[in-house]
């Protein structure tokens, strides 16, 4: 029978089970999250997408609200050139978020946090290098970069101490794109430890295009960059991501060479996901139809999404003197640029935005419902309450599904004898 606990994934002097929880931004993929899958001996990913703006929730900084006030005269500028985060506070802010993930760490697993090359934050080049330096400097096992080709990131953090012993590894669409990252890395004699190879069923954005999404297939991908890593002689773990829902889907991967398998939508609707109860519920009420494609994303990358996400109509006014991690180094945002152009309706207000949406609020407000292809199928993953409400499963029985379950059945979690006796109460 084959399964995922049949195998291990060795990364440096580690051996750990080969399940990667991917990255989710903002902070959907929690610390508690990341922790509870080290804590059963896989690898949990933190994002450090948007760590000022956590920094100051969590740990009562200023840095977003400082900034806010320092730029505050540009408020009403189209102009943005000049607003940008600078190595302090970028540094600062993720410092905070590793440091404290990294203090409460326990088990036999490993933390990494995914790295998006794209979270330009008007100054491009300081801020990836301060987020790199953080979050070396605070501990974590390893970082995914991501959302880029990252050509150059390896070489801003070659002199740091932590540089050839923590893990770090790339996530890619294709050989092609992995091909240009090994030129940069070939620059600083530094192979990445691992590569993700993410396919077009997965959540978040694609490196796909919107219409020809469909014609590429991870298994293929998968083989294409596990032959072209061979061809240049590199023994490096190949994981694949994007739609692997079951236990057998991810052993499958494994018996046909791949060393892990990253997965993420199973565990948006986990207690430990950031996402609020009532969108864990939307997701699991979803149905295929209800998932689509757009470019709503600022980024320019195609992003799938439930076509309910409140992102896709709402006219919120930019606020990139606070946010602004997506503005490019000249100050550019698609979102500011469809904000400005929207006209004013009858009631004096702007009118939503359809076009693009502000991903640094909607990210901030959990109110982009982002989610892999096969969401729709969360429901045959847990069970529907007397109340109506799906049972929200922890992230231990997720991981236990994905790691015992064989011949494509899955562990139903089992519901709490505390929950069991608030059902049969409201009964
Ligand atoms: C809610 C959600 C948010 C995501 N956010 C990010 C992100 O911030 N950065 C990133 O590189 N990938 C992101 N992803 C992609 C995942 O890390 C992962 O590679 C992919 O979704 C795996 O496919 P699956 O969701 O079908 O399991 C996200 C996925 C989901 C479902």
């Amino acid at each position: 029978m084959s399964k995922v606990d049949n195998y291990r994934l060795t990364l440096g002097d580690k051996e750990v089970i080969p399940i990667l929880q991917g990255g989710m931004g903002v902070d959907i993929s929690t610390t508690e999250l990341a922790l509870k899958i080290a804590e059963l001996g896989g690898i949990g990913h933190i994002s450090d997408a948007m760590s000022p703006y956590l920094s100051d929730r969590k740990f009562k900084t200023r840095l977003q609200s400082d900034k806010q006030k320092f730029f505050k005269e540009f408020a009403n500028s189209l102009d943005k050139s000049t607003v940008k985060w600078e190595y302090d506070n970028t540094y600062e802010g993720t410092l905070n978020h590793i440091r404290d993930t990294m203090e409460k760490k326990s088990g036999p697993g490993l933390v990494f946090v995914n790295t998006m090359e794209k979270l330009q934050m008007g100054n491009p080049k300081v801020t990836l290098k301060a987020r790199l330096d953080a979050q070396l400097d605070g501990g974590i096992d390893g970082i995914t970069l991501s959302a880029g080709l990252h050509k150059g990131s390896f070489s801003l953090i070659e002199d740091h101490p932590r540089f050839r012993d923590a893990q770090l590894g790339i996530i890619v669409s294709s050989a092609r794109a992995l091909k240009i990252f090994l030129r940069g890395a070939n620059r600083v004699n530094r192979k990445p430890d691992y590569v993700i190879v993410e396919g077009p069923l997965a959540g978040g954005h694609l490196g796909f295009g919107i219409d020809d999404w469909q014609k590429y297939d991870l298994k293929v991908i998968t083989q294409e960059v596990i032959q072209f890593l061979k061809d240049q002689d590199l023994d490096i773990p190949v994981i694949p991501a994007g739609g692997v829902f079951t236990g057998t889907d991810a052993a499958d991967y494994l018996a046909a060479g791949a060393g892990g398998v990253q997965v993420a939508t199973r565990f948006t609707i986990a207690q430990e996901c950031g996402y609020p109860d009532h969108v864990k519920q939307i997701l699991l009420n979803s149905e295929e139809e209800d998932i689509e494609i757009n470019l709503s994303s600022p980024t320019g990358y195609p992003m799938r999404m439930l076509k309910s996400s409140p992102s896709l109509s709402s006219n919120i006014r930019p606020n990139c003197e606070a946010l602004g991690y997506l503005l490019d180094q000249d100050g550019g945002c698609a979102y500011h640029q469809a904000w400005d152009e929207s006209p004013v309706g009858a009631d004096g207000k702007k009118e939503a935005v359809s076009s693009k949406m502000c991903i640094c609020y909607h990210f901030m407000k959990y109110s982009c419902y982002t989610c892999g292809h096969n969401a729709y199928r969360l429901k045959e993953t847990t069970v529907k309450r007397d109340n109506g409400l799906y049972y929200i499963p922890t992230a231990e029985d997720i991981f236990n599904d994905y790691r015992y379950s064989s011949d494509h059945s899955i562990y139903l979690p089992k519901v709490s004898d505390e929950d069991a006796a608030l059902d049969a109460a409201s009964a």
